[in-house]
Parts: C-alpha cells; sequence; structure tokens
C-alpha cells in the first residue's frame, strides 16, 4: 500500500483544516460537529440518517447541486440545499447542504478494500500521468474511467460519472485520501468528497 501521507504532500494537499466557527443558523444550534475537513464543516442532525455539511468550496458546492451532478449508488445522496449562511475566511460563502449521514470505510470492510485498491490505481496513473503537473490528476481519473478495474458495473459507471464531472466543472479529483471515500450503513463505498479547486 502506498504512503498516502507522502503521496498527498508531494502533490502539495498537507492536511489543513477550515479554521472558520460553525455559523449562527437555527438549523445547526446545537447540533455536534462530526467530521472537518480543509474547505466542510460536517454536524449531526441528530435522526441517525442525515447531516448538516457546511462547505466552502465551490468545487463541492457544485458536486452536490448542479442538475448533472454524479448520482448513483456510489454517490452521496442529498436531501436539501438550505442555501448561504455565512462567509468562510477564504472569501468563499459557505452553503448548508443537508446530506446522507455516511460513516468511516471500517477496517478490513469490502468498501475499504474497495476504496484503498482505487486509491493505489490511482496513484500510480497519477505517476504515469506526473509531467502533466496539475493536469495529471484528472488524466489519471480518465485513464480509470476508460480502463476497467474488473470491479463492479456501477463502480465503472460511478468513475466515469466523477471523471465527466471533472471535465466539464473545471475542478481537480481529491481521491488520494481515504477521508473523502466513506460508506453507507450496508456497507457500499460512496465518493462523499471526491473534487477540489486548487
Ligand atoms: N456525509 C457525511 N456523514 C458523516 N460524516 C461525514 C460526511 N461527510 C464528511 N464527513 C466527515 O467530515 C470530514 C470532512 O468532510 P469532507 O467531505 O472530507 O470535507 P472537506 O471538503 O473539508 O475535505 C470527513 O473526513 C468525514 O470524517
Ligand atoms: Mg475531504
Amino acid at each position: 500500500m502506498i504512503d498516502l501521507a507522502a503521496a498527498r504532500s508531494q502533490v502539495g494537499r498537507a492536511s489543513i483544516l477550515l479554521p472558520d466557527p460553525v455559523p449562527a443558523h437555527p438549523l445547526l444550534d446545537g447540533k455536534q460537529e462530526i467530521g472537518r475537513g480543509e474547505y466542510s464543516i460536517v454536524l449531526d442532525k441528530g435522526d441517525g440518517e442525515r447531516v448538516y455539511k457546511i462547505v466552502s468550496s465551490p468545487a463541492d458546492y457544485f458536486l452536490y447541486t448542479a442538475d448533472d451532478r454524479p448520482c448513483g449508488e456510489h454517490f452521496p445522496v442529498i436531501h436539501a440545499d438550505h442555501g448561504i449562511v455565512g462567509r468562510a475566511q477564504s472569501g468563499y460563502p459557505l452553503h448548508l447542504i443537508e446530506m446522507e449521514k455516511l460513516y468511516p470505510l471500517a477496517d478490513g470492510s469490502p468498501a475499504e478494500e474497495l476504496a484503498l485498491r482505487l486509491i493505489d490505481t490511482y496513484w500510480s496513473a497519477c505517476q504515469q500521468w506526473s509531467r502533466l503537473g496539475m493536469d495529471m490528476g484528472r488524466i489519471a481519473l480518465y485513464d480509470m474511467a476508460m480502463n476497467p478495474l474488473a470491479a463492479s458495473d456501477n463502480l465503472q459507471k460511478a468513475l466515469k460519472a466523477l471523471s465527466d464531472f471533472v471535465e466539464d466543472y473545471q475542478v481537480l479529483p481529491d481521491i488520494l485520501n481515504a477521508n473523502n471515500l466513506m460508506m453507507r450503513k450496508d456497507g457500499t463505498l460512496v465518493f462523499s468528497d471526491p473534487v477540489f479547486i486548487a
């Protein structure tokens, strides 16, 4: 297995957390923060089924709300777009999205195995295309979409949908990070946060 931390820093993606506080909002009052990344904060809705995700990255906002966003079993179910609820220090608006609650990949689960295989294949493709600089991730993903991993049809469709989205919206894949791949209660692998904008 590749050294993920080393691979990420090689592509300039060291771990930083969004510094902003949770904005005051009636839907968010008293809700517990259960996740935070470089661009988002996740609060538990408390019903066991849904979370509130505050997103500052336009890439994430497009991914979750665009009419032509990628759908299917490997993408998160979005329940509502509650609009802009503040502004991040980065200058981007904070959008509030209500989406399905997902879980970290369980150790040794088929979803984890599949995710590690995807990450490994993606990283090999990135290294193969490293001469392309910033474009290598897009090309690596395209390569994966075109060359089936011998996994499921739906997973192959998901990779193709993600690759098309990345091309259409001119964003970059962000799957070199096991945190961005999660699972449902039923064990399905979900691309929870697969894109970013440099
Ligand atoms: N739908 C979700 N349900 C539960 N936790 C989530 C969900 N989405 C993300 N998280 C948690 O929040 C963290 C940050 O979310 P992520 O989508 O990676 O945001 P960022 O855009 O900041 O990278 C994740 O590492 C994960 O632990
Ligand atoms: Mg993330």
